[in-house]
């Protein structure tokens, strides 16, 4: 195995080919978007992760990544597309859209010979990879493709070191699938290579993605009963974290990404009957968004009718977590928008953004200077330190309370 193609260059596809690249092997990687692959082989990387446009300098001058907008012959494809799922349907549990998948395999096709590895990393439905397989076979005269579903498991922000260090799923369609695609990512991964089927690995990737979901739906709930009760939430997770076996995660204004937001979707879709905790959590989370969405338009109201005048809003994040510039499905974006269609005056600041097309965007100081309310939405590093006690605040992601001086439990 001496050459791979990537087909996808996004937040995956990108990282995954300098890893790769990194290797004994040739990567072209591939993308329909004229400006990744214009900025690729200039070696400007559309996506922020540390290091990462040193790393893509050093090996595009090296001509061992090379960005191409269409398939080339190689011995290994590995696909990175992206896999939303149809959010304009009236159907109750939205359906994964596996369009760019098809389309991706599709166009490998001209070029994929007997003895080739196909490697699925989009996260998919459990038998999507089965009937990749059976689409190759129908499409072609090839027999013998190896076809394996490994996805990842990285943290935006460290992909580059996870993607090498993390333990990895290798579910092949057959024995030899399994061996040829643990070969491959034996040649740049420090992990453990865990050999399964390609049903047990793609049911794995959505459970790791459902259970974070639930976690997260259980603290966001929290956060609203404690509210209802005029309980601080910060201080019940603190304190109820302190039994052994308890670790409640962190609220937020609800949830989103690329991945967390969408995947359960995909188990709900095979088993609406038997998954309704995922999908309960599903809605909590999505409700979480609402529910802040209204507590600034109260809190605004209550400024409003003491001042007289609408208040300036300080708006302290967009993206969907901390310290990233992804923008997907960000609860934080979409509640942003919603006041801005209601009418509502928002400074907004995003550290890791230089600009947004709907959005303007101002520094710091600017923002806590002259706001009325500010709202926490996202724990960017860049507000951890700020001393929240002399701002009227609303704050969705606790930052606040562990900055302040009265978050210290008496110890007796
Ligand atoms: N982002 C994450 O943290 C993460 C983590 C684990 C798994 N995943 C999964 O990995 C997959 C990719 O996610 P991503 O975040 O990298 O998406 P992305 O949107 O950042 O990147 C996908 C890229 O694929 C390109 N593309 C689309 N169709 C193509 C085609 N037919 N041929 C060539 N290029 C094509 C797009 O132009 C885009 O640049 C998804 O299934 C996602 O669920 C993502």
């Amino acid at each position: 195995m001496k050459t791979c193609n990537v087909i996808g260059l996004g937040y995956i596809g990108l990282p995954t080919a300098i890893v790769i690249a990194n290797s004994d092997i040739e990567v072209f990687g591939v993308d329909i978007n004229d400006d990744i692959v214009r900025s690729v082989n200039n070696c400007i990387s559309h996506i922020k992760e540390p290091n990462i446009e040193n790393e893509l300098r050093q090996i595009v001058n090296k001509k061992k990544l090379i960005a191409l907008k269409e398939p080339c012959v190689s011995d290994v494809f590995l696909i990175a597309v992206p896999t939303p799922f149809k959010s304009k349907t009236d159907k109750k549990i939205p359906s994964a859209n596996l369009d760019y998948v098809f389309s991706a395999i599709k166009s490998i096709l001209p070029f994929l010979k007997d003895g080739n590895l196909v490697i699925l990393e989009s996260t998919c439905p459990v038998g999507t990879t089965r009937e990749i397989d059976k689409f190759i076979k129908n499409q072609s005269n090839l027999n013998n493709v190896d076809l394996a579903y490994c996805p990842e498991r990285v943290l935006p922000g460290n992909i580059l070191n996870e993607l090498i260090n993390n333990d990895r799923i290798i579910g092949g369609i057959n024995p030899s699938s399994s061996k040829k695609a643990s070969a491959f990512y034996s040649k740049f991964c420090k992990g453990s290579l865990h050999i399964t089927s390609s049903e047990v690995a793609e049911m794995t990737k959505l459970s790791e993605n459902a259970y974070r979901d639930v976690n997260i739906a259980f603290a966001n709930e929290l956060s609203i009963i404690c509210n209802e009760l005029n309980i601080n939430h910060n201080e019940v997770i603190k304190l109820a974290n302190y039994h052994p076996r308890v670790n409640i995660l962190n609220p937020g204004c609800g949830v989103g990404g690329h991945c967390i937001a969408v995947d359960p979707w995909f188990i709900a879709e095979s088993v609406p009957d038997s998954s309704l905790l995922i999908q309960t959590s599903r809605e909590v989370n999505n409700q979480k968004k609402m529910w802040s969405l209204n507590l600034i338009i109260e809190e605004s109201k209550v400024f409003e009718i003491k001042k007289k005048r609408k208040p300036i809003i300080g708006y302290l994040g967009l993206t969907y977590k901390n310290d990233v510039c992804d923008l997907r499905e960000s609860p934080s974006e979409e509640i942003a928008l919603n006041l801005l269609d209601l009418g509502y005056d928002l400074l907004t600041c995003e550290p890791n953004l230089k600009k947004h097309e709907k959005i303007n965007l101002f520094d710091k100081e600017m923002v806590l200077s002259e706001s009325d309310i500010i709202v926490i939405m996202v724990a960017h590093k860049e507000f951890r330190k700020i001393r929240f006690e002399k701002y009227r605040i609303i704050d969705f992601c606790g930052i606040s309370f562990l900055n302040s001086t009265e978050n210290k439990t008496v110890k007796i």
